[in-house]
């Protein structure tokens, strides 16, 4: 909401390749290949302002051994995952702007999706079970 109410024009952007993509009917499962730039508005509002910026707490039910750290049993994990989506080795010195089009190229074809950028979004619903 924050976004959108911000950056109207990729609001905009996003509903116009909608309106062309699917014209009166409502997008289907299987259908976001179709929407590149909407799919780049929803991955970069997850990113950009993650909404649960540590993730749930989880804890080791073992003991374990992560880049040379020992994690003892029952240790709390608290996950970064605002840290990890705004890395600036990941997303480069514009992590903290709202910028949908880092997920994306242009060709003759329009926008497409880039497929060399880590698909992390998804890192916002959290890891795995508790
Ligand atoms: C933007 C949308 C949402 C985000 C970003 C989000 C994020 C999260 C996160 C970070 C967790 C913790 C996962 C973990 O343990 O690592 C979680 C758990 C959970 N979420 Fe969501 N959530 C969203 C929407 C929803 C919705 C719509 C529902 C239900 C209708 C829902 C139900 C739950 C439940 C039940 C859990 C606990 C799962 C478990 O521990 O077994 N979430 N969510």
């Amino acid at each position: 909401m924050k976004a959108m109410a911000l950056f109207l024009e990729r609001q905009e952007a996003a509903q116009a390749e909608m309106d062309s993509v699917l014209g009166t009917n409502d997008p289907a499962y299987g259908e976001e290949d179709k929407l590149p730039y909407f799919k780049a508005v929803l991955c970069e509002c997850f990113r950009w302002q993650t909404v649960v910026p540590l993730s749930f707490p989880h804890v080791t039910n073992q003991d374990l051994q992560y880049n040379g750290y020992k994690i003892p049993q029952g240790t709390v994990i608290l996950a970064n995952v605002w840290g990890i989506l705004h890395d600036l080795k990941i997303y480069g010195s514009n992590a903290d702007n709202f910028d949908p089009e880092r997920w994306l190229k242009r060709d003759e074809r329009g926008w497409q999706w880039d497929n060399d950028l880590p698909d992390l979004y998804h890192l916002s619903f959290g890891f795995g079970t508790r």
